[in-house]
């Protein structure tokens, strides 16, 4: 591999720099993803092996990131497991039959990933072929905890009440539709990294809504069985939103990185963690609303504090639509040229 920075700082090797990618970075941001998506609805977009390797590609044409992220969507394995998914313009993902019964999570299926998911698989033998070694390829899955919430909020959420009422009354059940979800991820990413995922990330992106207590009994455990039942041949990453309350349980998930958002100081996080994990993150992705003078001072600073070993520069969520292309190259360029 030409640019093996990535793989190197998840695994804790030393890096001559702090290599960079951005959750999301294939996305609305950037005009060429946007004339894509004029004429393609997003899942026809996600299932159009053709078009998902041009916009997974288009950030590393663009930016010159460290990493490419394969085009899909965490809700893609929910739809294989038979429950239908919409996305809508305004509202983000619906689900408009959402889970309220242990009825219906019996008739969920564990999908057989190549059957089910082929057009995941093409994706990624396409984008090691066109990469040709040029930077990893990361491939991802949503985490049960987080699928669930989609599956039975229906959508997106504010306070994740439908969820958490089936957590709290019926412990069982929701463990029953947790562990489907966690046999389900667990051949998908094994999949992904059979057809040439270098680097898989998993996300348990609102698991931060659970107390520390519930986050130890409905989210870690599934991701510990994750991590221990994939091949561990490539680094593992785990994000979640809002992780600042339980850092040091997420810490023993089994991934290799924890990706973490602004609310906690770099330093902090890896005082709090030890020296063992790669940190990857961790600035505001509305900094990237700002001009480039600050974002770049701010990535600089942030790598500074990541002290060039062990850190991934990465935003601490996804890089919002309305980011300017020139903000987003001014972020990436702060790691390609430390010394600028
Ligand atoms: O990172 C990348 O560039 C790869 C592609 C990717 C998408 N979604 C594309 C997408 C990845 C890794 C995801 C993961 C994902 N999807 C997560 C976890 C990451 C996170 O943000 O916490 C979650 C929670 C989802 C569910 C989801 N999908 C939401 C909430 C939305 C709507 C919000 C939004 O940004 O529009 C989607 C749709 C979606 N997924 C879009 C993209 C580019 C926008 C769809 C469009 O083009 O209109």
């Amino acid at each position: 591999m030409q640019n093996d920075l990535l793989i190197r700082a998840a695994r804790g090797e030393s890096v001559e720099r702090t290599p960079v990618w951005m959750m999301r970075q294939a996305g609305r941001y950037l005009p060429e993803y946007r004339a894509i998506r004029q004429d393609t609805d997003f899942l026809t977009l996600c299932k159009t092996p053709e078009l998902a390797v041009e916009v997974s590609l288009q950030p590393y044409r663009i930016l010159g990131v460290d990493a490419v992220i394969m085009f899909s969507d965490i809700l893609i394995p929910v739809e294989a497991m038979g429950q239908e998914v919409k996305l809508t313009e305004q509202k983000g993902p619906e689900l408009p039959d959402p889970i309220r019964s242990r009825q219906q999570i019996d008739q969920l299926i564990v999908p057989d990933p190549i059957q089910k998911t082929g057009f995941v698989m093409e994706i990624i033998r396409t984008l090691r072929r066109e990469l040709n070694g040029a930077v990893p390829l990361i491939g991802f899955a949503g985490a049960p905890w987080t699928l669930a919430a989609y599956m039975i909020e229906g959508g997106g959420s504010k306070n994740y009440a439908q969820v958490k009422r089936l957590m709290y009354t019926e412990p069982r059940t929701f463990h029953h539709l947790l562990d489907k979800i966690a046999d389900t991820v667990i051949l998908y990413l094994n999949a992904q990294i059979e057809a040439g995922a270098q680097v898989i990330q998993l996300f348990d992106s609102w698991a931060g809504e659970l107390s520390p207590k519930d986050y130890a009994e409905f989210a870690l455990p599934y991701e510990q069985k994750i991590f221990a039942s994939i091949n561990r041949s490539v680094p593992s990453i785990i994000y979640i939103n809002g992780s600042g309350t339980f850092l040091e349980q997420m810490a023993g998930c089994g991934a290799d990185v924890l990706s973490i958002d602004w609310r906690v100081n770099l330093e902090d996080a890896r005082a709090r963690v030890g020296p063992k994990l790669t940190l990857q993150g961790n600035l505001d992705p509305c900094v990237l609303l700002s001009t480039p003078e600050i974002i770049a001072a701010k990535a600089r600073d942030l790598i500074r504090a990541g002290g060039g070993h062990r850190h991934i520069l990465n935003l601490g969520h996804g890089i919002l639509p309305m980011t300017p292309v020139e903000n987003a190259r001014a972020f990436v360029d702060a790691a390609l040229n430390p010394d600028a």
